[in-house]
């Protein structure tokens, strides 16, 4: 059996990296409403050894990894830490997760260090409303880094938008119709219940059915056929729109069965699925000095214990032991 099929016949050729734990900004659906607990710096994998897990990666068959955080413009040297990830030759494709708070200044040395997909986390267009959700008064700096992010050639541009009932559903239909005059691909994401304390709760949780029904008063939405590297979302399109729209529905509609993910989180588990905390350590043997066919190994076992499915259901939402900031969004 080739090195990255596992139990359920899935290929796992994709690789989402979590660089740090920090982030810039403390979303209300992403940090626990008390005792943010960081890790340490010693925690935190090294950009070496973050290399090292990522090449014995694609030596299981990891042919894509996107590089998120906590928020990895935070990171010091990140810039340099893209580059050398580019440069791994049997990698398809790299991309980055960003708040976009810091992406103004990066954007050009992010494309030219070689990536040139990125998903930027926006879930409204009101300055006072993105204090309210993020708690910081960035809203200039990320649209700032959204159009810099267009002038210098990203494509696609994702922006993730997280739905939640009573925060932004009055604004569904204006984000959406963002992907109509401009080429961004607008992706409406089910609110998880992620981590300890999440204020997740079931009144606020709105399904991507009934997003689609709201957006299909602008127009119709017609659906676009799923490409090989696609992630979950359901893809569609408004009528000579320049962009696209996106559903994401990780309670609504299971897509374990077409799942070909693994994570590394910052302090270096890896991680077979976003709900389940059967994490495999690859820190504690890569300060040992493990070899890469160690890394590999332990790749194997990671792929190995990717779960069926996931148990999360409605209407409790479910909950895994570890937050979005700490596992990489
Ligand atoms: N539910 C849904 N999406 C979430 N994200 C973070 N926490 C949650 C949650 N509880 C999203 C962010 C970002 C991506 C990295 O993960 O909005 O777009
Ligand atoms: Fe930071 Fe992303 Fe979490 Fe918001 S969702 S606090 S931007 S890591």
């Amino acid at each position: 059996m080739a090195p990255n099929i596992d139990h359920y016949n899935r290929r796992i050729s994709y690789l989402r990296v979590s660089v740090t734990d920090r982030c810039n900004l403390r979303c209300i659906y992403c940090l626990p409403v008390k005792d943010l607990k960081l890790l340490d710096h010693a925690e935190i994998l090294s950009y070496e050894e973050i290399l090292d897990v990522i090449i014995a990666g694609t030596e299981c068959g990891i042919r894509k990894v996107r590089l998120t955080g906590g928020e990895p413009l935070v990171r010091r040297n990140f810039v340099r830490f893209v580059a050398s990830v580019c440069r791994i030759p049997e990698l398809e494709d790299v991309s980055i997760t960003t708040n976009g708070v810091l992406l103004k200044e990066r954007a050009k040395e992010i494309f030219d260090a070689g990536v040139h997909r990125i998903n930027i986390s926006l879930d409204t267009l009101n300055r006072l409303k993105y204090a309210k959700i993020t708690g910081y008064n960035c809203f200039d700096e990320v649209w700032e880094g959204l159009q810099e992010a267009e002038v210098v050639g990203f494509s696609p541009i994702k922006i993730n938008v997280v739905a939640i009932r009573g925060v932004n559903d009055d604004e569904f239909h204006q984000l959406a119709e963002l992907s109509v005059k401009k080429p961004y691909h607008v992706r409406f994401i089910e609110y998880m219940s992620i981590g300890h304390d999440s204020k997740w709760k079931h009144e606020k949780y709105i399904s991507s059915d009934e997003i689609k029904s709201k957006l299909e008063a602008i127009g119709p939405l017609h659906k676009i056929q799923r490409a090989t590297h696609d992630g979950p979302a359901e893809r569609y399109r408004f009528e000579s729109a320049k962009g696209e729209i996106g559903f994401i529905s990780a309670l609504s509609h299971h897509f374990c069965p077409s799942c070909n993910r693994m994570r590394l989180t910052a302090d270096g588990k890896l991680r077979p699925c976003l709900f389940a905390d059967n994490e495999v350590d690859a820190k504690t043997p890569l300060r040992n000095k493990c070899t890469q066919q160690d890394l590999k190994e332990l790749f194997r076992e990671a792929i190995a214990r990717k779960p069926r499915q996931h148990h999360v259901r409605m209407p409790d939402g479910g909950e895994c032991l570890r937050p979005m900031y700490a596992i990489g969004g």
